[in-house]
């Protein structure tokens, strides 16, 4: 069977690592996605594991169309009560970049009126559209004249972990947060703080990667589940296997800090949800104030970038980070996701690292800063 593993553009080069780790055959990378197959059991593995995933499809049809019909024609030829029954309900996303389609609805239109006059002429009983909670979402993607016909087999975006209680202003998407601890290279024998932690998520997945939690560990459902095929004693296996893999290293420390009560509030609600009390710590302080409590370990955090500070505070705000991480966290490792377009050039220090990451629409870049003992002499910018 063939697969597409949807992801967030810089992060296909460690999704395609994570999935042949995973037992992915074929793996190829693409734009936003990365090109695999295997059997179903690779199917709920990944879907079940995969941090750096946000959906996967699972291909049904491949063809070539030189017109808006033929797509409607080629579409009638799928043997669509192979995976679904009439009394499904439907939706169908689109993704057009083809001279045939000037409107991706349009495309995705022709495709539904397809899959329900297959129906209609068979059983007399056609699929309706529910977008809000279907069984079957079929995905349609036409570049030029080829076409990909797949189901996604993950439903709700698996960014949703599960684990979540609570957001702040601007939480970080999960599968982000996964990217920027594994590109961080963090060593989990080391300490791992975030001093702007909001609502906690880049200590979340901090656990769960160290402890080889499947990322899906507090999910419910997956669109497979709703499938024709679908096989839940493979899938229980496959759960439990995952699960026993399950290992809190013993001297994990994982430690999360902000200014703002609330966000201490949320990541604590968060943190507790998931049982991680006895291996997260989350309190109220000033980063400007936090101070070393082991010789080196990694800072890992997205700074505020203009939710609530002016610019010239924001400004300000990098330049004192800047200080206070030359000043006081020499031998630490700082991993900084902040907006390219944005200050974050006057935290005044040099990256040992860069990677281009999509926050949402936004280009940001995950800067790595080693922080030497000696980063203290270098010359001191004179701000109050
Ligand atoms: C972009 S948010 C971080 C979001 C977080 N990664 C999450 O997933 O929810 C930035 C956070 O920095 C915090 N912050 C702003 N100034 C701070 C300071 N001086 N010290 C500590 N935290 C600060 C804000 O309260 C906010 O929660």
């Amino acid at each position: 069977m063939e697969f597409i593993s949807k992801t967030f553009p810089g992060l296909e080069d460690i999704l395609a690592d994570e999935l042949r780790n995973t037992g992915a055959r074929n793996v190829t990378p693409a734009r936003r996605a990365v090109y695999f197959s295997g059997d179903k059991s690779t199917l709920y593995r990944i879907n079940y594991l995969s941090r750096f995933s946000v959906s996967v499809l699972s291909k049904i049809a491949g063809f070539s169309i030189r017109d808006e019909n033929d797509l409607y024609r080629k579409s009638l030829d799928i043997g669509w009560d192979s995976y679904m029954s009439p009394s499904d309900t439907i939706s169908v996303s689109a993704v057009v970049d083809s001279g045939i389609f000037r409107h991706s609805g349009f495309a995705g239109l022709k495709l539904k009126d397809a899959i329900a006059d297959y129906f209609r002429k068979k059983s007399g009983i056609r699929p309706s559209v529910d977008r809000e909670s279907p069984d079957i979402i079929v995905n349609l993607h036409i570049s030029g004249s080829s076409v990909t016909v797949s189901l996604d087999s993950s439903g709700e975006p698996l960014f949703k972990r599960g684990y979540r209680k609570g957001t702040g202003p601007a939480p970080l998407n999960e599968v982000l947060a996964a990217a920027v601890i594994r590109l961080s290279g963090w060593n989990t024998n080391d300490i791992l703080i975030d001093p702007m932690c909001g609502s906690g998520t880049i200590l979340m997945e901090a656990v769960m990667y160290a402890s080889s939690m499947p990322a899906g560990y507090f999910r419910k459902s997956y669109g497979f589940m709703r499938w024709k095929d679908y096989d839940e004693a493979l899938f229980a296996e496959i759960r439990e296997r995952s699960n026993k893999a399950v290992k809190v290293p013993e001297n994990i420390r994982v430690k999360g800090y902000d200014i703002s009560a609330e966000a201490v509030n949320t990541s604590r609600r968060n943190i507790k949800a998931a049982g991680f009390e006895e291996i997260i710590s989350a309190e109220q302080k000033d980063f400007m104030e936090l101070l070393p409590e082991a010789p080196s370990g990694y800072l890992i955090f997205n700074p505020p970038y203009g939710e609530r500070m002016k610019n010239e505070d924001l400004t300000l705000f990098y330049e004192r980070t800047g200080q206070h991480l030359k000043y006081h966290f020499g031998n630490y490792k700082a991993c900084v996701l902040s907006p390219s377009a944005g200050p974050v050039k006057r935290i005044g220090l040099k990256p040992s690292a860069r990677y281009r990451l999509y926050n949402g629409p936004i280009e940001c870049h995950l800067l790595v800063f080693e922080l030497y003992e000696g980063s203290k002499k270098l010359k001191n910018r004179n701000i109050t």
